[in-house]
């Protein structure tokens, strides 16, 4: 396992040029098992994620290709083995994503529980129960799900119970594949589901709806699509830049951004002071930090609310702020994990059930911390960057799930961080 040795505080500048979305690709790549041609993509970004689906989409018999210099990735999906075994899928919980496509296609797949993670318990009852609603037979036995249709799913109405991001997905893939209509209730708005749904749609499939709470899917025939898939730009990456260029009040520029996905991640930073200047329709940031921040009430909600993924990073950037914040983490029982290694370094946080509650601004001192999921680590590595001293971030593979050579960039930028094993 690696560590990164911080030393702060870090006055950062220049450009930096945000990667394809580690959340889009994963949704994108497991499309591929619903072609028998090869797909390609680009802009697929440098992550651990992004291993872990090509060995999981090998093991069910595909040939893959991934030039990591071109971001460029290559699927010849063949598949022999309708699994994904829980060595995969233990490491990525998007491995899930395999069982819309496998029971859709071949109407056969065994796919690993995902089990929980560092954040919560995070079951995936919604995606069984939709997929029953297909005609689908659904036993879990031994900690994985078998699933089996004898003829075709065949469309229905489905009403999710909670907005459910990889649910919406995995009923997507099944829903361009069954006979008749599937409508989804309550589905996912967020940009990486509507990325999903456009691509089917761009390979012939009759999907309305997308990017509301109602998507109604028309089952047809996929052609495999002419060109390379381009991945989206990725928002959460560059709501954790955004959010770094203002907590070590550096100037940056951010490139390849969509600043049309970020609009509620965007009003609270300029609510909180900063500046942030939208240029060439939006793929441009320009943040511009300021000498006081102002303190809010934050709430995370599915999209377009407050994204739950930026939770710690603004946190972080609150401790910052002259007065009282409160936020309060609405989609996981348990995204509070980075809340006792900040308060090593010094904040004044306070939680109480879902609610953490922040005093500020308060001076950070750096010591040993330690990362325990994938934002919260990106959350860590900004709170080194504004410590006084030398902070050692480890378990650092968290960050490298997510975000492509972090520490790469930030020296690049001018930060005093080295990567150690550990
Ligand atoms: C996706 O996870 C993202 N992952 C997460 O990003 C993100 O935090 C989350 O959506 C919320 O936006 C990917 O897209 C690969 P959910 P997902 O189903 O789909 C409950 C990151 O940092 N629920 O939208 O797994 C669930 O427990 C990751 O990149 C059920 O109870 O999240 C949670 O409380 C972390 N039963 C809520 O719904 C289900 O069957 C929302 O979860 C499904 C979900």
């Amino acid at each position: 396992m690696d560590a990164l040795i911080i030393e702060g505080p870090s006055k950062l500048s220049g450009k930096v040029d945000i990667s394809g979305s580690k959340n889009s690709a994963l949704p994108l790549l497991f499309a591929s098992i619903l072609f028998d041609e090869k797909v390609t993509y680009e802009n697929i970004p440098r992550l651990w994620d992004i291993e872990t689906t090509l060995q999981l989409l090998e093991v069910m018999g595909c040939d893959t290709e991934w030039d990591k210099e071109k971001g460029r990735v290559s699927i010849l999906p063949q598949i022999s083995k309708k699994v994904a075994p829980y060595e995969q899928v233990k490491k990525m919980r998007a491995g899930i994503l395999a069982l819309g496509p496998l029971i859709a296609k071949y109407g056969d797949a065994k796919v690993s529980l995902p089990g929980g993670c560092a954040i919560g318990a995070r079951p995936v009852n919604y995606h069984i129960e939709a997929l029953r609603r297909l005609g689908v037979t659904v036993e879990v036995e031994e900690g994985y799900i078998h699933a089996s249709v004898k003829n075709k799913l065949v469309g229905a109405e489905i009403l999710f119970p909670e907005v459910t991001v990889t649910g919406t997905e995995n009923l997507l893939y099944a829903g361009v594949m069954a006979e008749g209509t599937t409508i989804l209730q309550n589905a996912a708005c967020e940009p990486e589901v509507v990325a999903l749904g456009e691509f089917l749609k761009s390979c012939g499939a009759k999907i309305s709806g997308l990017g509301t709470h109602t998507i109604t899917i028309q089952g047809s025939p996929l052609k495999i699509p002419e060109t390379p898939v381009r991945i989206p730009a990725d928002r959460i990456e560059a709501g954790t830049w955004v959010s770094i260029a203002l907590a070590t009040r550096s100037p940056l520029e951010l490139n390849h951004c969509d600043a049309s996905q970020m609009t509620s991640v965007l009003a609270a930073f300029r609510q909180m002071g900063a500046k942030i200047e939208e240029l060439n329709q939006g793929t441009t940031l320009k943040v511009i930090p300021a000498d006081k921040y102002l303190p809010l009430h934050i709430e995370t909600a599915p999209y377009p609310g407050f994204p739950t993924d930026m939770q710690a990073q603004i946190l972080t950037l609150l401790c910052l702020a002259e007065g009282r914040s409160t936020i309060v983490e609405s989609i996981f029982e348990n995204r509070f994990m980075h809340v006792a290694e900040l308060q090593r370094l010094g904040a004044k946080i306070e939680v109480n059930g879902n609610v953490a509650t922040v005093e500020g601004p308060v001076g950070f001192q750096g010591a040993p911390i330690m990362a325990t999921d994938l934002r919260a680590s990106a959350c860590l590595v900004l709170a080194g960057l504004i410590s006084k001293g030398t902070t050692r971030v480890s378990r650092i593979y968290h960050l490298d799930r997510g975000y492509q050579r972090l520490d790469e960039k930030l020296r690049r930028l001018g930060a005093k961080i080295t990567r150690v094993a550990e």
